[in-house]
């Protein structure tokens, strides 16, 4: 009886425990957070002493939150208790196990509602209810997590004389890094969340995707969607899906298709009335190189003799090729000949690159009296391509017993040739004379 009540208890205990551990939200992370104070206004370049440590503790309600249960560690300075409904904080890529030595990258920034200095969206600023709600403290928290897996801005509101800090406006995507083929259609993607407790939710939003690639910047794509009307400047073939905006926060951008200069970094604004959030994304357009051999068929080699031999790697970007000879003989035997001398690069209309290798090849070098496969590889990060040529070699030091077999065999052959012709001519040749014999 004694037996059955500890496995009663047991279970008791185990299931509560299992219950507890569902119900404090695994998921939801605590965030070491850098907290930028105001930025000095002199210098512009923002000094290590404007920086403190603090701890974001993140739950999707605010109940879940327990600051009486909190140790403040010495080396933090801040602690803030964030309510995030639309659990974009609550990723795993924000949460990695317990020491794990890669962690998300978190900046904490005061922040300043201000009307959007858009000039093609309709003002978003025209009700008068905003400024009060306006009134509180008001800060930006931009995470990276980990394998550039996403990222998150949430716009935060801690109302004076209070605990609160909740989250208002999120925009997130989960493409931080995008590589995509030439030609291929590339998705964006970029999300955003206002909370519908909030007076600035339906009160209108607009998109706006920028371009910047080495300190340039451009307008690829602006939407507004309180009139529902796209900006008159946008890049051809860029586009947005409309439904999956109005319906589901969904601001990813489509461009159908990838070209070179497309490569860069792309930021995806969300404007609603007096605040905004947005996120960056990096879009490489990796294209594998085509591999050839000139010239694509080579003459027997002799002894002695050097071939040379030019490797085209063609129609690859980004900029970035490893060329490398290599000679495998009939043994199968592979030996590497090194890089051989590479070109400098040519960039294609299309933006893409060639750059070619030459091959001073010394049939010394292969160290084979018979020949094999001259194969030239091009290592790029798309993918390492390789083109190959059948290589003859006339070797007179060391005939195998197959050469020699087959020389034999040729000259049978040979033999047997010259015998035929020569029957065959010198018999019809008789039969001539033994014509002309009978006129
Ligand atoms: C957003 O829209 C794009 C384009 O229609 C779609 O491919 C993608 O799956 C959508 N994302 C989400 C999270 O629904």
């Amino acid at each position: 009886m004694t037996g059955f009540s500890t496995i009663y208890k047991l279970s008791v205990v185990a299931i509560l425990s299992l219950v507890q551990v569902c119900a404090c939200d695994l998921s939801c992370p605590v965030i070491d957070c850098w907290y930028m104070l105001e930025k000095g206004r002199s210098g512009g370049l923002a000094n290590a002493a404007n920086q403190v440590k603090s701890l974001l503790f993140i739950k999707t309600k605010e109940e879940q939150h327990d600051p009486q249960s909190v140790n403040t560690p010495p080396d933090i300075n801040d602690v803030f208790f964030i309510t995030d409904p639309s659990g974009s904080m609550c990723h795993r890529a924000l949460n990695p196990p317990e020491g794990a030595i890669k962690k998300p990258n978190c900046e904490l920034n005061p922040f300043q509602p201000e009307p959007s200095s858009l000039k093609w969206v309709a003002p978003l600023t025209d009700s008068a209810q905003s400024p009060l709600y306006l009134q509180a403290q008001w800060l930006a928290a931009t995470i990276h997590g980990v394998d550039k897996e996403m990222s998150v801005t949430s716009v935060i509101r801690h109302p004076t004389q209070s605990e609160r800090n909740d989250v208002i406006l999120s925009v997130t995507t989960k493409t931080v890094y995008v590589a995509a083929r030439l030609g291929e259609p590339v998705l964006l993607d970029c999300s955003f969340w206002v909370d519908p407790s909030s007076p600035l939710h339906g009160a209108g939003f607009s998109v706006e995707w920028r371009y910047q690639f080495r300190g340039n910047g451009r307008l690829v794509l602006g939407y507004d969607g309180k009139t529902d009307r796209l900006s008159k400047i946008r890049d051809e073939g860029a586009t947005l899906d409309f439904e999956g905006l109005h319906q589901k926060g969904n601001a990813s951008l489509i461009l159908a298709e990838a070209k070179v200069k497309q490569s860069g970094t792309y930021i995806c604004s969300v404007h609603v009335p007096y605040i905004l959030a947005q996120v960056t994304l990096e879009l490489e357009i990796v294209e594998p190189p085509s591999v050839s051999i000139h010239p694509s068929t080579l003459p027997l080699m002799v002894p002695g003799q050097t071939l040379t031999m030019l490797c085209e790697a063609s129609g690859f970007a980004p900029l970035s090729l490893d060329f490398s000879w290599e000679f495998k003989d009939s043994d199968g035997k592979v030996r590497s000949l090194g890089p051989g001398s590479v070109s400098g690069h040519r960039e294609g209309h299309d933006g893409t690159f060639s750059q070619t290798s030459r091959l001073d090849l010394d049939s010394a070098e292969l160290q084979s009296g018979r020949g094999g496969e001259l194969s030239c590889v091009a290592a790029h990060p798309g993918g390492t391509r390789q083109a190959n040529v059948n290589l003859g070699v006339i070797g007179f030091s060391t005939p195998s017993i197959e050469d020699s077999m087959a020389m034999v065999g040729v000259a049978l052959v040979l033999y047997g040739l010259i015998k035929f012709v020569s029957w065959t001519f010198t018999g019809s040749g008789e039969e001539e004379t033994d014509q002309k014999k009978k006129n």
